[in-house]
């Protein structure tokens, strides 16, 4: 597994689906409450799918990062299959984090939560 050092480093410096959609179905914004940071996600859902994603935000290395990698692995699955995606599989994604970066990490999760309880 790579280490969550070059993984973070690495969507840091090439956000995957950074931006905005021009129509997206779902727009969403989450706060980190410890720290003010934001991300935006937006979905475009088709046929039970999610067909196109954009995140957007400003925060700290490893929220902006987890949100770039979690687009990644949403796009194309089925709200059904997103409902049960759980913190330890973008976790793993990232190659795990320390315990007190969670919150930064969860942060884009938090935020697909919130679009998919909106559909
Ligand atoms: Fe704010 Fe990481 S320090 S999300």
């Amino acid at each position: 597994m790579i280490p969550y050092e070059e993984v973070i480093l690495e969507h840091w410096r090439n956000p995957r689906n950074k931006g905005r959609l021009p129509a997206p179905d779902v727009d969403v914004v989450e706060a980190n409450p410890l720290c003010g940071d934001v991300i935006r996600l937006q979905l475009e859902v088709r046929d039970g799918r999610v067909k196109d994603v954009r995140f957007d935000g400003r925060g700290c290395a490893i929220s902006q990062a987890a949100a770039s990698l979690l687009t990644e692995m949403i796009k194309g699955k089925t709200i059904p299959d997103l409902k049960g995606f759980s913190d330890q599989e973008l976790l793993t994604a990232l190659g795990g984090v320390v315990k007190t970066r969670l919150s930064c990490a969860l942060l884009p999760l938090r935020a697909l939560k919130k679009a998919l309880s909106s559909l």
